[in-house]
């Protein structure tokens, strides 16, 4: 796992852009696996600014997003579905039709999470995952627990990340359920990138990098990946 300081989020998401607009040059038909929350946004909006440049183009790539809320309609301002196509898709060259964000709403969340991961499978697989990390070091939605998750799956919320994520939430609407890759999903894509920023996330970048690989922290197991790197900036590396 490479770990690399930054002074800025701003510099990490020069960083992070560079990373992404080596593949889409070398191979505009690539899988990526993106994030939503805070930690990606201004790495979207470089992509964004490179793609009206000319520099990049999403026209042949296809995309997986790490994970959805449960019983959250589609177009709600707070679904990942609306965050994605405001903070990336509606800006960019991208075919919607290869545009692949988890139902949160399905009847059947088993089957849904099921045709998600074969849908990654048939295209090759994801070449590189996005990842932001939760103040309890989950990664997707992936919450600490007694073992690491397989596939995608259906996932109750922990009180940790419901008090983060609620500040985006009018009243308590803030749903207790998602849909989220699993673990070994997000260790199948060939190269991933994690972001953190600010101190809020300082304890849980100490916990992934210094301690031991346990799904406790689920952000650990990126050590047991070949190709993972960790854009961070002084704040999150303060406890190192
Ligand atoms: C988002 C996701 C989450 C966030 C994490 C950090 O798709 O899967 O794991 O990456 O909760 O969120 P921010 O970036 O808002 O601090």
């Amino acid at each position: 796992m490479e770990v690399r300081i930054f002074n800025s989020a701003d510099e990490i998401a020069t960083a992070c852009a560079d990373i992404f607009s080596e593949l889409l040059v070398t191979k505009p038909e690539c899988v990526l696996g993106l994030a939503t929350g805070a930690s990606p946004v201004k790495t979207y909006t470089e992509l964004i600014k490179r793609c009206k440049n000319g520099e990049i183009s999403f026209s042949k790539v296809k995309t997986f997003n790490l994970d959805e809320y449960c019983d959250l309609p589609r177009d709600d301002k707070n679904s990942y579905y609306t965050f994605m196509h405001e903070n990336l898709f509606n800006s960019v060259d991208i075919k919607e039709e290869n545009v692949n964000i988890l139902d949160g709403n399905a009847a059947d969340a088993e089957k849904e999470a099921k045709e998600f991961d074969e849908k990654i499978e048939n295209a090759g697989g994801i070449d590189i995952q996005l990842l932001g990390i939760g103040t309890n070091g989950h990664i997707g939605f992936n919450e600490p627990a007694d073992s690491f998750s397989d596939g995608t799956f259906k996932v109750k919320l922990t009180d940790s990340t419901i008090k983060s994520n609620s500040i985006y939430f009018d009243d308590d609407s803030m749903p207790r359920y998602a849909l989220t890759m699993g673990i070994n999903s997000i260790m199948k894509a060939k190269k991933i990138v994690l972001i953190a920023t600010g101190e809020s996330k300082a304890d849980a970048i100490k916990a992934t990098i210094d301690g031991e690989v346990t799904p406790q922290v689920p952000a650990s197991v990126l050590k047991n990946h070949p190709d993972a790197i960790l854009l961070i900036d002084k704040a999150a590396a303060k406890l190192l």
